[in-house]
């Protein structure tokens, strides 16, 4: 016997099939619970919204764990906390110092949604996010994920929370291959794990569901099979299928835009733009950028600058960015500029009008110093590899 292979362990708690006589689906599910709370019980992380977890605590870490692992939430986590302690802050919050705060963590609608909650949640229900799974889906931004984790983790109600994870876990066990990029798979799930869940130990058991996933049955490798609680029971495990289950149906190809982007130097400071108020990244800064990669020479028309106001131009590397349905394929310009481009009423010296590029006309770009840039203005992901040359 391997040495590490523990899933003996837990043998002795569930249901042992024999192979004349294989589990249905609901009796597969069930037989997981015992093994999976003891496992939790004795490996579960500390986690700060695990240790304290006050349901605008749970609310606010998953909404963070939708996109960022946790050990890179934790400090978002804790930044985000002491910005809003509590959902009367959140929903107070100025747009800018909000978008602030969640720089780094990218899907910034999602920001915007928490603090349009806290603003339903001051109004309709008193500061307090209701105990209820039907009342926290009405709320933007929370899905039947969301208000399944936080009615479960926060309040202890018996409703399931399937996200990623949970899709990973529950469709090797039961050795299902519908496409998890379904939503009716995943409603089908949540249906089959409601009908089984504990109804006194909601929150451990959801929570287990998700450590499974994010420790032993992993995404993107091979499970660790030898440590999962579940291993006994678990039909792709004893068929060897990791590698077809979970099925996912390919990606739609993303559509790809070529974009240059400037980072205009004026003394200390560096020109910004604010985006428009809707689209993508839609009212947050970056630096300006048009579409395109025009030659050098092409910058003072591009930039609709005098080309008597730039000092010196030097190309930056190329840069990619990935969203959901589009890649942003950069490359850049450093461009010095002297004082009669820094001008703050047209900055480039440009005629009104006559602007960047076109979604850079929405608003002009103007200049910040760097300890501005740091502390007041969010600037998304997308421009990491830009804003890591500013210094
Ligand atoms: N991922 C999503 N929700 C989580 C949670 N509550 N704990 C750990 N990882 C998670």
């Amino acid at each position: 016997m391997d040495i590490f292979d523990t899933a003996h362990l837990y043998d002795g708690l569930q249901v042992m099939e024999r192979e004349q006589a294989p589990l249905g689906r609901e009796e597969r599910l069930k037989a997981m619970e015992k093994p999976l709370l003891a496992w939790y019980g004795s490996r579960a992380r500390s986690l700060p919204w695990r240790d304290d977890p006050k349901p605008y605590r749970v609310w606010i870490s998953e909404i963070m764990l939708q996109q960022t692992r946790v050990e890179a939430v934790k400090p978002y986590f804790e930044r985000f906390m002491k910005a809003f302690p509590e959902v009367r802050d959140l929903a107070g919050a100025e747009d800018d110092y909000l978008m602030k705060m969640w720089e780094g963590l990218g899907y910034y609608n999602r920001a915007r949604n928490l603090k349009a909650a806290a603003r339903m949640v001051m109004e309709e229900y008193g500061g307090c996010l209701p105990a209820s799974f039907e009342e926290l889906i009405k709320l933007p931004g929370i899905g039947s994920y969301t208000a399944g984790a936080i009615a479960s983790i926060a309040f202890g109600i018996p409703m399931p929370a399937v996200d990623g994870n949970v899709l990973r876990v529950i469709s090797r066990v039961l050795g299902d291959r519908g496409d998890i990029r379904k939503a009716s798979v995943k409603a089908g799930m949540e249906q089959e794990l409601k009908a089984v869940m504990p109804s006194g130990d909601a929150s451990r058991y959801n929570q287990g569901l998700i450590e499974i996933g994010a420790l032993v049955c992993i995404p993107g490798g091979e499970p660790r099979c030898g440590e999962c609680p579940l291993a006994s029971v678990c039909l792709t495990r004893r068929n060897g299928w990791w590698k077809e289950i979970p099925y996912k149906s390919p990606n739609k190809a993303r559509k790809i835009e070529e974009r240059t982007v400037f980072i205009i130097e004026y003394q200390d400071k560096v020109a910004i733009h604010k985006r428009p108020m809707n689209g993508l990244l839609a009212g947050l800064y970056e630096f300006p950028n048009a579409c395109g990669h025009p030659d050098a020479d092409e910058i003072p028309a591009v930039l609709g600058m005098n080309p008597g106001c730039i000092k010196a131009v030097t190309p930056l590397p190329a840069a990619k960015h990935v969203f959901s349905h589009v890649e942003w394929h950069m490359t850049g310009y450093r461009v010095v500029v002297d004082e009669a481009a820094a001008d703050p009423v047209f900055p480039g010296g440009r005629e009104e009008g006559k602007g960047v590029a076109d979604e850079a006309a929405a608003g002009d770009w103007f200049f910040v110093s760097r300890e501005q840039l740091a502390s007041s203005y969010a600037i998304p992901n997308a421009f990491q590899a830009y804003t890591a040359l500013v210094g």
